[in-house]
């Protein structure tokens, strides 16, 4: 079975972006492939994190994959600072990354700006750790959304580079991107992805917003000139909006288009809210039921689980590189 290997960071506010970029293709993925989905915790230390709000929220992050609908029985879900192999690949893999390819990521680039009191080398070399994390389980696809299609490109030509150098050792991965929602963009900003660390809090609805607040991020949202709901390049708000209906409620963009055809804007994001609370709901409901003790003791298990593959590759590459005498 293909191998899959995904993960989000623990740095709060996980936004509909997120699960409509990528959480939502791995829940398809989970039924005929061998997934493995991870909370990169070592991620989230690229900018600095309290560590009493680090660890809830590693805890929320799992909770979230298992509410949504991630399948401990069909899928390895784990802490990556639990298995420290993908520490010690990452060390090796920094070996053969150059700093110009590592200087040319969009990502690198926006978060040097953002946070230009601590641009340390752990953000910089924060693709190479990505890059382990896929590497280390010979995995086939990585499904995310656009903006860490770089980043997959760069875990390509590591294992491509490694494997010239010292032999066939890595499976070359595939990013998969869906064709819809790969980038949900800002609701107070169509023009740029939704982020949560935008500046405002109308930009997102978090998966944890009280139901109220996310009703009014939807009413509140910029939309385009004109009056009528339609999906286009000249309407990219409501093209955002359209396809976050359509997504949440599973049904094509055209079929809702006619329905608030004429019914002008207020309506429809009437209709938005309630499809975007419906879903809350659900969620928060499930998140809710979820002990912390049940959470620890899957990602427990799911740590053994991946350690026993990530020694297995580690061994494999050491005696490649000359490092087991
Ligand atoms: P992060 O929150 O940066 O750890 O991202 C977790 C996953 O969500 C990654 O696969 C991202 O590509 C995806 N993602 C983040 N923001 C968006 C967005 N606005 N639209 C679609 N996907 C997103
Ligand atoms: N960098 C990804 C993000 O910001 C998170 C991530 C880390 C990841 N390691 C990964 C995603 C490995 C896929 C595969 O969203």
């Amino acid at each position: 079975m293909p191998r899959i290997f995904s993960g989000v960071q623990p740095t709060n506010n996980i936004h509909v972006g997120n699960y409509l970029g990528a959480i939502r293709n791995w829940l398809e993925l989970q039924t005929s492939n061998d997934c493995i989905f991870c909370v990169v915790d070592l991620h989230a230390l690229t900018v600095y994190q309290k560590p009493e709000i680090l660890r809830q929220n590693i805890l929320n992050v799992a909770k979230t994959y298992l509410a949504l609908g991630v399948d401990p029985k069909k899928s390895i879900i784990f802490v990556q600072s639990d298995v420290k192999e993908h520490a010690e690949l990452a060390w090796i893999l920094n070996t053969i990354a150059k700093t110009g390819e590592l200087e040319r990521m969009t990502q690198f680039k926006d978060k040097a700006k953002q946070h230009k009191e601590n641009i340390n080398l752990g953000l910089f070399s924060y693709p190479v750790l990505m890059a382990a994390d896929i590497l280390l389980y010979d995995t086939d696809g990585v499904p995310v959304g656009e903006d860490q299609k770089q980043h997959v490109e760069l875990a390509r030509d590591l294992a491509l580079r490694f494997n010239h150098l010292y032999g066939e050792t890595f499976v070359v991965p595939q990013p998969l991107i869906n064709r819809n929602g790969a980038r949900v963009m800002g609701l107070d900003d169509p023009s740029k992805k939704m982020s949560k660390s935008a500046a405002s809090s109308f930009n997102y609805i978090a998966l944890l917003d009280d139901v109220k607040v996310a009703e009014k991020k939807i009413m509140r949202a910029v939309t385009d000139s004109g009056s009528e709901v339609k999906a286009g390049i000249e309407k990219p708000a409501l093209t955002n909006l359209l396809t976050i209906y359509s997504l949440l409620a599973d049904r094509p963009i055209k079929e809702i288009e006619a329905e608030y055809s004429g019914r002008g804007y207020g309506d429809f994001k009437k209709g938005l809210a309630k499809v975007v609370v419906d879903f809350l709901v659900d969620f928060q409901t499930k998140f809710n039921n979820i002990a912390d003790a049940e959470v620890k003791k899957i990602l427990d298990a799911g740590a053994a689980q991946a350690r026993k593959l990530a020694i297995g590759k580690i061994q494999e590459v050491k005696e490649k590189i000359g490092l087991l005498i």
